[in-house]
């Protein structure tokens, strides 16, 4: 009973936080879909020395599929919604790599990129306006940047990925950028 309690508790918690993050133009937690992983991957050309952010990491999807691929990398999340941030908790316990992850739950523009090699985004176009600043000031040159939907406003990108998926669908591009 108390398990379902705190089921229910988290699910009323996660939908009041999102849609209170939306209003302020913030992205929602809406995980990339599993077709288009292995071209964020492939984009993301992560190498044994790498250290990945994925910023906004939702359930870390993202982070155990490039794990997967480079298991020597070092990964790091942020996310802000602390139910979805659980989930993330959760799937990194399940892969006992605690020296390879790590999940905070935290706003990533409170956060400092200058150690990553490698980042990846799926969020708002409004956020992407912010971080763009961000990005420009503590990038180190040589930092690649993986985006889904939407790109930045100012920085042309190195490669723009077509996936071919319907207009119905959101993630029908991904964005290479090289700092
Ligand atoms: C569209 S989802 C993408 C999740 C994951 N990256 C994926 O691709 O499967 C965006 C996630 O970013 C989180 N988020 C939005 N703004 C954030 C912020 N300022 N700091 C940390 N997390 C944030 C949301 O809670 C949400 O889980």
């Amino acid at each position: 009973m108390f398990f379902i309690f705190l089921v229910v508790f988290f699910l009323i918690y996660s939908f009041f936080f999102s849609y209170y993050r939306l209003l302020r133009g913030d992205a929602p937690f809406v995980p990339v879909p599993s077709v288009v992983m292995s071209e964020i991957t492939k984009a993301l050309e992560i190498g044994e020395n790498s250290v990945v952010y994925d910023l906004g990491c939702g359930d870390g999807k993202v982070l155990m599929a490039c794990l997967r691929t480079q298991p020597k990398a070092k990964y790091v999340g942020y996310e802000i919604n602390l139910s979805i941030f659980l989930l993330a908790w959760i799937r990194m316990l399940k892969t006992k790599k605690y020296r390879s992850i790590k999940i905070f739950r935290k706003n990533f523009f409170g956060a400092d990129f200058s150690k990553a090699t490698h980042v990846f985004t799926y969020l708002m176009p409004r956020q992407m306006e912010k971080l763009e600043e961000k990005f420009e000031r503590e990038l180190s040159p040589g930092t690649r940047l993986v985006t889904c939907s939407f790109p930045l406003k100012i920085k042309e990108p190195s490669g723009i990925i077509e996936l071919g998926r319907s207009k119905l669908f959101l993630v029908r591009k991904i964005y290479v950028y090289d700092f």
